[in-house]
C-alpha cells in the first residue's frame, strides 16, 4: 500500500472570515462549501437517495453504461487528480477500468478523506494514492508540491461545477487547466438543463432532507462561531430561475430579527433571504464553451437523462 496524507489547516480555517463578510454583504450569502461539515456530508448523502433527486443516481448510471467508451477515449492515464473528491467512491470507477500510476484527492473535509484515501490505497496497492486536506477553491497552487510533473486527468464530477457563478467557474476550470499541465486532460460532470418543474422538486425533496441540509448550515455556524441563529425563524426558500439557468437556495427570515455571530449583530428584515447556493445547469455547448474560455477543448461527451459527462484536452 502506498499512502501519503498532508492536512493544510491555514486554507481551511476560513469559516469566520468568510462568514462575516458573507452576513455584511447585500444579499447576504454564505458560501456553499461550508454546507460541508460532517452532519451535512451525511446529510448531502441522504438528498441524493431522494427520488426527486436524481443527479448522483444519473451520473452513476451514465458512468457504468458509457465507462468502455470513456476508457477508451481517455487512453492510458498515468495520473488522476480528483479536487472535491469527498468519500472516493466515484474515482474508483475510473481506477478499475484505467489503473493509473497516481491518483492525488484533494478535500476540505480532512478526517474522512484521509480515511477514505487510505482505503482506496489498501484496495489499489499498485497506486500510488496521495490525500491532500485543503480547501482547494483557494489554496490549489499550495497542491504543487504534491503533483508529479503532469500530465494528469483532472477528474470533477457531480456538477460542482455548477455551484460557481460563470466568472468563477471558468476561473476554477483554468486553475485546473494549469493544474493538468500540458498534455493534461479534464472529465467533468454537469447538470443540464431541463423541465424547470423537475429541477424544482430536486431541491425541495418532499422529505425535506434538503430543507435540513440548507438548515444545517446555521446550526454549524452556532456550533462554531457561537452564534445564535435560531432555526425556527428561518425556512428553506429554493426555486429554479429559468432566465438564469439556475437553481437558487435561500434561507428566509420568517421575521425582523438579529442574529449574534462571532461577536458581532446581524439585523435580518422579515422576508429578507440569506442566499446559501446557486446551482446553475447547462446546455452543453454553453459548457464548452465556459471550458474553452479557460483554454479547455472539447474531445468528447456523452449523456444520459439529462446529465452530461465531457472530456477536454
Ligand atoms: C454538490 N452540488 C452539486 C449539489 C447541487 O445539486 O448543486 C448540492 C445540493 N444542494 C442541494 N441539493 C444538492
Amino acid at each position: 500500500m502506498r499512502f501519503s496524507f498532508q492536512d493544510f489547516p491555514a486554507a481551511q480555517d476560513r469559516l469566520r472570515a468568510d462568514v462575516l463578510a458573507g452576513l455584511a454583504t447585500r444579499p447576504k450569502s454564505i458560501p456553499p462549501k461550508y454546507f460541508y461539515d460532517a452532519a451535512g456530508c451525511h446529510l448531502f448523502e441522504t438528498i441524493c437517495t431522494q427520488p426527486e433527486y436524481a443527479l448522483c443516481r444519473t451520473e452513476q448510471a451514465l458512468m457504468a453504461s458509457h465507462l468502455p467508451e470513456i476508457a477508451t477515449a481517455l487512453g492510458k492515464v498515468e495520473s488522476i487528480v480528483e479536487p472535491g473528491a469527498g468519500d472516493c467512491t466515484k474515482v474508483r470507477r475510473l481506477l478499475d477500468a484505467l489503473r493509473p500510476n497516481r491518483l492525488v484527492v484533494m478535500d476540505i473535509a480532512g478526517a474522512p478523506l484521509a480515511a477514505s484515501a487510505q482505503a482506496v490505497a489498501h484496495d489499489y496497492p499498485d497506486i500510488d494514492v496521495s490525500a491532500l486536506a485543503m480547501d482547494f477553491l483557494g489554496e490549489l497552487d499550495a497542491a504543487d508540491p504534491w503533483l508529479a510533473a503532469g500530465p494528469h486527468l483532472v477528474y470533477y464530477p457531480g456538477s460542482s461545477i455548477g455551484n460557481f457563478p460563470p466568472a468563477a467557474a471558468t476561473a476554477l476550470l483554468a486553475r485546473f487547466r494549469r493544474l493538468a499541465g500540458a498534455d493534461g486532460r479534464l472529465l467533468i460532470g454537469f447538470d443540464l438543463k431541463k423541465d424547470p418543474q423537475r429541477l424544482h422538486a430536486a431541491y425541495n425533496d418532499a422529505a425535506g432532507v434538503t430543507a435540513a441540509f440548507n438548515l444545517n448550515l446555521l446550526a454549524r455556524i452556532n456550533r462554531e462561531l457561537a452564534a445564535d441563529f435560531d432555526l425556527a425563524r428561518f425556512r428553506h426558500y429554493a426555486f429554479y430561475n429559468p432566465l438564469e439557468g439556475r437553481v437558487e437556495m435561500h434561507l428566509a427570515s420568517l421575521t425582523e430579527q438579529t442574529v449574534n455571530v462571532a461577536g458581532q449583530r446581524f439585523r435580518f428584515d422579515c422576508g429578507e433571504t440569506l442566499l446559501t447556493e446557486y446551482s446553475y445547469k447547462f446546455v452543453p455547448r454553453e459548457f464548452d464553451a465556459l471550458a474553452q474560455a479557460a483554454g479547455w477543448q472539447p474531445k468528447a461527451g456523452w449523456q444520459h437523462d439529462g446529465f452530461a459527462v465531457r472530456l477536454y484536452e
